[in-house]
Formats: C-alpha cells, sequence, structure tokens
C-alpha cells in the first residue's frame, strides 16, 4: 500500500518524515533503520536530532544500515556518505558508534566488501524502516536504471545524469565518484516499512512515473508498488505537482 503525505514545504515534510522514524523506533526502541544519504532525508535528520536533544526520542539501541557509499572515497572525505551521516545525524544522536553500517568505500577488493554487507544486513533480520530519497533517474540507493532488478549489494557504475546530479556537491564534476557500492534493491524491499522522500519540482516527473507508471527496472523507484508492506512517501507540495495535475 502507498500512502503519500502531502506538505506544502520541504521542512514540513522533514518534520512528518521524522514522525515516521519516531512512531517506529517508540514502538520498538532497538529497531534497525535502514539510512539514506543526499538533500533529502536533511530536514528529516535535523527534525530526529532536536527529538533527541529534546528527549522525545532515543536511539541508545538503534541499529543503522546505510544504502549506499562511493567507491574511493574514505571516510574523513567530506563527500563521503560516512561523512554526511556522521555530521548530520550520528555525532548529535545517542546511537552507538558500532550499531552503524555502511560500505566501506575504499574496501580493497570491493566485491568482498559486497559480500561482508550482504553479511551485515542478513544479521540484523530486515530493516524495520528503510529511508529512500529518489534519483532524477528513478534510482534507489545507487540502483541505476537496468534491464533487471539486483538482489544484494553490488559495485555499480554511476549513471551520467546521477554524476551531474551529484557534482553540485563537488568542486568539479571530475571529482565525482564513477562507481558506488549498494544495497541491492531486493535487500530494499525486504525492509518491513517504507520510506520515500521527495522534494522539489525536480522530482515531480519521476516521482509521478513512479508510483502510477508500468514497473520496470528501467525506473527502479517503481518496483515499490510491489512492496507487501506500507510505503510511506514524503513529499512537498512542488515534487507532488504532476501527480496532483492527474
Ligand atoms: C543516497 C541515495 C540516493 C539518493 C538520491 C536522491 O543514499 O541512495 O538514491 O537518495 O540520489 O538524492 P537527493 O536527495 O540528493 O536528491
Amino acid at each position: 500500500m502507498i500512502k503519500i503525505i502531502y506538505s506544502k514545504t520541504a521542512e514540513e515534510a522533514g518534520i512528518k518524515a521524522a514522525g515516521v522514524i519516531a512512531e517506529v523506533v517508540k514502538n520498538k526502541p532497538d529497531a534497525v533503520l535502514g539510512l539514506a544519504t543526499g538533500s533529502s532525508p536533511l530536514g528529516m535528520y535535523a527534525e530526529l536530532v532536536r527529538m533527541n536533544k529534546a528527549g522525545e526520542i532515543s536511539f541508545k539501541d538503534v541499529k543503522s544500515v546505510n544504502l549506499d557509499e562511493y567507491v574511493g572515497l574514505t571516510k574523513d572525505h567530506d563527500q563521503s556518505y560516512s561523512y554526511f551521516m556522521h555530521h548530520n545525524l550520528f555525532d548529535h544522536i545517542d546511537i552507538k558508534e558500532e550499531n552503524t553500517n555502511l560500505p566501506n568505500g575504499v574496501a580493497e577488493d570491493p566485491k568482498a566488501e559486497c559480500k561482508r554487507y550482504d553479511a551485515v544486513i542478513e544479521s540484523m533480520g530486515g530493516d524495520d524502516v528503510q529511508v529512500l530519497g529518489i534519483g532524477n533517474n528513478g534510482h534507489i540507493g545507487f540502483n541505476e536504471p537496468s534491464d533487471v532488478f539486483s538482489y544484494g549489494t553490488g559495485l555499480v557504475d554511476l549513471t551520467d545524469s546521477t554524476i551531474d546530479a551529484n557534482s553540485r556537491f563537488f568542486a568539479t564534476r571530475d571529482l565525482v565518484p564513477t562507481q558506488a557500492l549498494s544495497m541491492g534493491v531486493g535487500q530494499i524491499m525486504a525492509a518491513k516499512k517504507i520510506l520515500l522522500i521527495a522534494l522539489g519540482r525536480g522530482k515531480a516527473e519521476i516521482l509521478e512515473k513512479s508510483l502510477f507508471g508500468d514497473v520496470t527496472p528501467k525506473v527502479p523507484a517503481s518496483i515499490l508498488r510491489f512492496f507487501k508492506g506500507e510505503v510511506v512517501v514524503c513529499a512537498d507540495d512542488e515534487a507532488l505537482s504532476v501527480i496532483k495535475e492527474k
């Protein structure tokens, strides 16, 4: 079932998305959270930090598994997803460092690292909630449009459109990594609940296509239509503009 939660602004969407996570954690204090990076979850993370500091929620027994990491960036590189998670969430809440997990983007053997990450995900027994953003091309995690849906963690080549989109965070386009390690679509679909955050006019067409078009690996997010549990979509007015027109 897909539930769309409308927000007028991105800020409001972030607060509502944080409410979805807070409910999961309140019902299950040792919940496993599947986390995403990028601009979409920033407001949600800020609100979760606020709630934690205000004593409204605790992450002391929570575990996390992130969707992806760039290949070639060390943990302390300011564009690595490890850095992003520490900077925007982990360093400001009471989660234990040893309970947080991301793929290692500088592992000597990326294939072995994918296997290690598969084992980490397996050992968690499935995410209680998986947070997702959506790429301009419909990717979820870094599962780019393809002829097939992937199952497990993989070494993926980023498409030109993803590299273009992510170049906004780097000084020049050549500095954007061209590969990433990403949780697979099958692992995302094994979560108990999905929280998809879509913000801004740039996501309006792909959001409509994903939620109302054909289910196809050419639009990876479209698989969410076959999700067995609840998919909560927290989106702002701009991201919902094409859906509203139809
Ligand atoms: C990030 C991730 C990506 C992003 C997507 C949207 O961990 O897996 O799928 O969610 O590229 O990025 P933003 O939110 O920056 O538009």
